[in-house]
Order: structure tokens, then C-alpha cells, then sequence
């Protein structure tokens, strides 16, 4: 660059107003790229609120579809179902049971509110009563008899009507199996948002405690990724790619904006970044102190991931980020 520099040249010019600083902001935050992650359970009028996280909360069906219409009448397109079942056991059974929670709830869902989009957390944590993501034998975690289950899942919340399924358990090979099992069912037009990279991450902690998933035993590392490695995440994402994903994910978010950047670059797809859980408690007990201005923050943490590269931004403060955008 041949330029004469200062005093010719002064970047505070554009600086100088709202209107201008708007119109030269290289990325945009929109409430059309939020997704509401909700915790179902079954019961009535339930509404149990989650220490680690403020403003979240377990909620029965008639809750979720509350909840549901406030989401779509703030204008966010999406939410993320998981589901906590009455009962828990060895082979997941609520996970792919046909009157499962989740399956119920999207059932109701896009029957009352058909324009929002309902994504399905495909995991088997929830539903085991070990909390791991897999079939458990010898305190091992087995991959391949895994799959089974996780497509049928899967298959089973196409059938209640998912409008995007999204695995998360990290096993190898499931996005082929659940992609067979979909188009054998003749869902071939639902798609896969894979949970790509997903790292074995302490800020999932308070998430555990609203989906009463906290593995009895040992921890995730022998199936998600290590938090030191990089290209490792782009060789997951590119063959999640290669089986079939529709949509990939970078998680957590916030503390991985450098692979959210890199997989963003390298396959082009659309990319989601989960603000997970321990971000959001961290945002909302320093705001509670006073120490930060949690819309500030907020709103700026959001920016660094749809800087970094990602366009759908799964957030526990959507609802919050979606009136913060109207008014702003
Ligand atoms: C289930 C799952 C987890 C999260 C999303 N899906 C927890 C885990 O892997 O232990 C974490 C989300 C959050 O922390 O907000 N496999």
C-alpha cells in the first residue's frame, strides 16, 4: 500500500457519528440469525428455574409453547429442543421412544406455531442413566452400537416433524448412519446441522445441571475433542461435510472464535456458534455484580462470533438480544 499516511490519512474520520460508523460496520447482528436453546420435561405449569443460570429454565410442554410464542412474536426463527425424561436407563429409551418429550413437544409445536423452526438436539446423555453420550459397556464408551440409537433418534424426531436435526454426541460416523436412517424413512429433505467441533469443555457445566446430564462416571475426553487442537476440528468438519451435514457447529463459542474463523473459511457453510452455557452464566454473575454491562457485553460477544465467521448464533439470550435489537 502506497499511501502518505497520517495527516492525509485519518481512520477517525469515519468514525465520527452513529450513522456513519453504521453505515461502514463491516458485520451485522440480526435477530433472523438467533437460536433459543429450551429444556423440556414433562408435568403441567412447570417451571423450574436452574441456579447456574439465571433466566433458564426447565419447562413442561404447555410452558414451551409460551415460551415458543414469545420467541416467534420477538421474530427468532429458531429453537433448540433437549429433553429430560421421566425416567433414564442403559439404552436411552426416551431418547427414540415415539411419545418421547421432545418428540411431543415438537409435535405440538409445529402444530401451534408452524412457522418457527424447531431444531432437535440429537444426544442420548439426557436419556442414560450413566449421563454419558454412548452405550456404556466395561466403563467404555462404545462407538459403533451407539449409532443405532443415535439414528433412530433422530429419525424419530423427523417423524414428529423436526424441521433440522442436530447431533451432539460426538460419536464417529454419526451423521452417516442418522443421514441413511432419515433418507430410509424417506425424510430426505431434513437437515443435519452437525455439532462438529465440539470440544470436551468445563463451560458446559451449568448446562448439565438443567439437563440432568452430568456423566456418573470418568468425563467426555475420550469422544470430544481436546481444547488444544485445531486442525484436528477441521478434519471432524470436513468429514461430518463428507457424510452429509447440512450446517456445521463450532462449540463452545466465545473461547473458539479462531475455529469458527478457520472452518468458516475452508468449507463455506452455513456455521452455527453455541454461546453455551458457562458463557452465559459468566456474562450474567459478573452483570449481577455490576462489574459489566450485560447488554454491552452481550451484544459485543455475539458481534466477535458473526465477526469470526458464524451465521446462526445459539444463544440462552436470544429473546433478550432480539429486544435489545428492536430498540436499538
Ligand atoms: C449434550 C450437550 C451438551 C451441551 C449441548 N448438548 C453437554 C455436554 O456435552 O456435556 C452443552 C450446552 C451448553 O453448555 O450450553 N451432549
Amino acid at each position: 500500500m502506497n499511501s502518505p499516511g497520517f495527516p492525509v490519512v485519518r481512520p477517525r474520520r469515519l468514525r465520527a457519528s452513529p450513522a456513519l460508523r453504521r453505515l461502514v460496520a463491516e458485520t451485522q447482528l440480526h435477530t433472523s440469525q438467533l437460536v433459543l436453546p429450551l429444556f423440556a420435561r414433562s408435568g403441567r405449569k412447570l417451571r423450574r428455574p436452574v441456579t447456574a443460570m439465571p433466566g433458564v429454565f426447565q419447562l413442561s410442554p404447555d410452558e414451551i409453547l409460551r415460551e415458543a410464542t414469545k420467541v416467534c412474536e420477538l421474530g427468532v426463527p429458531a429453537v433448540l429442543l433437549f429433553g429430560i425424561p421421566d425416567k433414564k436407563d442403559e439404552k436411552a429409551s426416551g431418547a427414540y421412544a415415539r411419545n418421547g418429550i421432545v418428540q411431543q413437544v415438537t409435535r405440538r409445536l409445529k402444530k401451534e406455531l408452524p412457522s418457527l423452526l424447531v431444531i432437535t438436539d440429537v444426544c442420548l446423555c439426557e436419556y442414560m442413566a450413566h449421563g454419558h453420550c454412548g452405550i456404556v459397556h466395561g466403563g467404555k464408551i462404545l462407538n459403533d452400537p451407539t449409532l443405532k440409537l443415535l439414528a433412530r433418534t433422530a429419525a424419530s424426531h423427523a417423524e414428529a416433524g423436526a424441521d433440522i436435526v442436530a447431533p451432539s454426541d460426538m460419536m464417529d460416523g454419526r451423521v452417516r448412519a442418522i443421514r441413511a436412517e432419515l433418507d430410509n424413512e424417506g425424510f430426505f429433505d431434513t437437515p443435519i446441522l452437525s455439532y462438529a467441533a465440539k470440544f470436551a469443555s468445563a463451560f458446559y457445566g451449568p448446562f448439565r445441571e438443567v439437563a440432568e446430564s452430568a456423566p456418573s462416571f470418568g468425563d467426555r475426553r475420550s469422544y470430544q475433542m481436546d481444547a488444544a487442537n485445531g486442525n484436528e476440528a477441521l478434519r471432524e468438519v470436513a468429514l461430518d461435510i463428507q457424510e452429509g451435514a447440512d450446517m456445521v457447529m463450532v462449540k463452545p463459542a466465545l473461547a473458539y472464535l479462531d475455529i469458527i474463523r478457520r472452518v468458516k473459511q475452508e468449507f463455506g457453510l452455513p456455521t452455527a456458534a453455541y454461546a453455551v452455557s458457562g458463557e452465559h452464566a459468566m456474562i450474567k454473575a459478573a452483570a449481577a455484580n455490576g462489574w459489566i454491562d450485560e447488554r454491552a457485553v452481550t451484544l459485543e460477544s455475539l458481534l466477535a462470533m458473526r465477526r469470526a465467521g458464524a451465521d446462526l448464533l445459539i444463544t440462552y439470550a436470544a429473546m433478550d438480544v432480539a429486544k435489545w435489537l428492536k430498540v436499538s
